[in-house]
C-alpha cells in the first residue's frame, strides 16, 4: 500500500527503502471485520489468560510499600526475580541457564532488533528458513543486512544447505524457528538438530534459535533446543517469550546469550529503551511465583489441542483435491499448499467474500514465494467455529 502524505518528504535513512509494511499486518486489518472468522493471526486465545492471576500480580506490585519500587527506573539487565523465575524454566525445560545469562526485552521481536544492530552491518547475509517468521525478516532489512533462504523441508531446515550456503555467502548469522515453525508449524527433527550444530561448529556459524512456542506442544517428546548441543551451544542466542504462555500485552521476552555478548547486547539494550518496563517485569515475576504454571500450560495444551484437531478433522473435506497440509505436534499454526494453478494470494478476497479468513504464505518467502501455500491459525476458535469456518473455506477454495 503506497500513499504520498502532504509536506516536504523527510531525509529518511536508506536502510528503511528495502522494507516494506508488513503485508499480514494490512491482511489482518481486512480479517477483523465483523462477522469473519478468521484463521490468519497468529494470536493466543484471550479466553485463556490468567486475568485473575496477572490482576492479582499487578495490584501486589502496585500496593502501597511495593508501588515506588515498580513505578521506578530499574536495571537494563531486568527484574532480578524475574530473570531468576525465567533461568529456572529454562533450566528444567533441558537448557541449563543463570540469571545472568539473560536480558529480558520488549517481547522476543526486540531481542530480533537488538541482536541485529549487534551483528549486522549494511550488506551483510543472514541465513532463514524459506518461508521464516516476516517480522524477523523485517528486523534484519531494517539493519541493512540481506536474508539468503535456506531450503526446508517436513523435517524443517536442511543442514547441509546450510553448510553450502555459509561457504556460498559467509554470513553473519542463521535465524531459525527450530520448533513448532511459525508459519509453517514443522518441528526440526532432533538428527537436523545435531548435524546443524556440527554445522555450526565446523564453519563457525552464529545462530539465533527463536522458541515462542515450545511450551505449546500437543503430542510426542519435548525437543532439545539448538542452544543445548554442544557445537552449537556456544555460538546461539536463545529467544523466548511469556508472549503465548501468559499474554503479549506484557510484552516480556528474553535472550539468552554466550558470555561475549552480554555487554553488546545491554548497551544496544540502553541505547533503545534504557530497561523494559518496570511493572510489567515485576507483575510477571509476581505471577510467575504464585502460578501454577505447568497446571496452566495443561489448560492451554488440552484446548490448542481440541482446536488443532478440529482443524486437521475438517481439513480433508475443506481443501480442494490435490491439496496439502502438515500435521504439527504443537504451537500455533497448519501449513497447507493448494493444488498446481492456484494462487492463495487471490484467492483471499473470495475467502473474505465467505467471511473467513487465512494468511496467504507469500509474504513469509524472503525471495522467491510460493504462492500455493498459506497459513491457518488454530488458536482463537472453538472446535464449532473451527467447523463452520473450513465449510466456508471449502466454498471459497472450490
Ligand atoms: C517466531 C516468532 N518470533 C517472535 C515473535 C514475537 O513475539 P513477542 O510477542 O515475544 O515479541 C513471534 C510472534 O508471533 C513469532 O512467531
Amino acid at each position: 500500500m503506497s500513499f504520498s502524505p502532504p509536506g516536504p518528504s523527510a531525509p529518511v535513512a536508506a536502510r528503511l527503502r528495502g522494507v516494506a509494511s508488513s503485508p499480514v499486518r494490512e491482511i489482518l486489518a481486512l480479517t477483523e471485520k465483523p462477522g469473519v472468522l478468521s484463521f490468519a493471526g497468529g494470536l493466543p486465545a484471550p479466553e485463556l489468560f490468567d486475568h485473575e492471576g496477572l490482576g492479582e500480580a499487578f495490584a501486589a506490585v502496585l500496593a502501597p510499600g511495593r508501588a515506588g519500587r515498580s513505578l521506578q527506573y530499574s536495571t537494563t539487565e531486568g527484574d532480578p526475580e524475574l530473570r531468576r523465575r525465567v533461568a529456572d524454566r529454562l533450566s528444567r525445560r533441558g537448557l541449563p541457564t543463570g540469571p545472568e545469562e539473560l536480558l529480558i526485552t520488549s517481547g522476543s521481536q526486540q531481542a530480533l532488533t537488538l541482536i541485529a544492530a549487534v551483528f549486522l552491518e549494511p550488506g551483510d547475509r543472514v541465513l532463514v528458513e524459506d518461508p521464516s517468521y516476516l517480522a524477523a525478516l523485517q528486523a534484519f532489512q531494517l539493519a541493512g543486512a540481506i536474508p539468503i533462504p535456506v531450503p526446508c523441508d517436513e523435517d524443517g531446515i536442511d543442514p547441509d544447505a546450510v553448510e553450502r550456503l555459509v561457504a556460498e555467502h559467509r554470513p553473519k548469522l542463521l535465524y531459525v524457528v527450530p520448533t513448532f515453525h511459525n508459519p509453517t508449524g514443522r518441528t526440526l527433527t532432533e538428527e537436523r538438530r545435531r548435524a546443524l550444530a556440527e554445522v555450526m561448529e565446523r564453519t563457525n556459524l552464529w545462530a539465533i534459535e527463536d522458541d515462542p512456542y515450545g511450551e505449546l506442544r500437543y503430542a510426542g517428546e519435548p525437543s532439545t533446543p539448538l542452544a543445548a548441543i554442544p557445537g552449537a551451544a556456544e555460538r546461539t542466542l536463545a529467544l523466548s517469550t511469556l508472549s503465548k504462555v501468559a499474554a503479549p500485552g506484557l510484552r516480556i521476552g528474553w535472550v539468552r546469550t554466550p558470555p561475549s555478548l552480554r555487554t553488546p547486547l545491554t548497551i544496544a539494550k540502553q541505547a533503545a529503551d534504557l530497561h523494559s518496563s518496570t511493572v510489567d517485569q515485576a507483575a510477571t515475576a509476581h505471577w510467575l511465583a504464585h502460578v501454577d504454571l505447568d497446571a496452566h500450560l495443561g489448560r492451554l495444551r488440552h484446548v490448542y489441542r481440541e482446536r488443532r484437531d478440529a482443524m486437521l478433522e475438517a481439513l480433508p473435506s475443506t481443501l480442494p483435491e490435490g491439496s496439502t497440509f502438515n500435521r504439527p505436534d504443537g504451537g500455533m499454526f497448519l501449513w497447507v499448499r493448494l493444488p498446481e494453478g492456484r494462487d492463495a494470494t487471490a484467492l483471499l478476497p473470495r475467502a473474505i467474500e465467505q467471511q473467513v479468513a487465512y494468511v496467504p504464505g507469500a509474504p513469509f518467502y524472503a525471495t522467491t514465494p510460493d504462492p500455493r501455500t498459506l497459513r491457518l491459525s488454530f488458536t482463537t476458535h472453538a472446535p464449532d467455529e473451527i467447523r463452520e469456518g473450513m465449510a466456508r473455506l471449502k466454498v471459497a477454495l472450490a
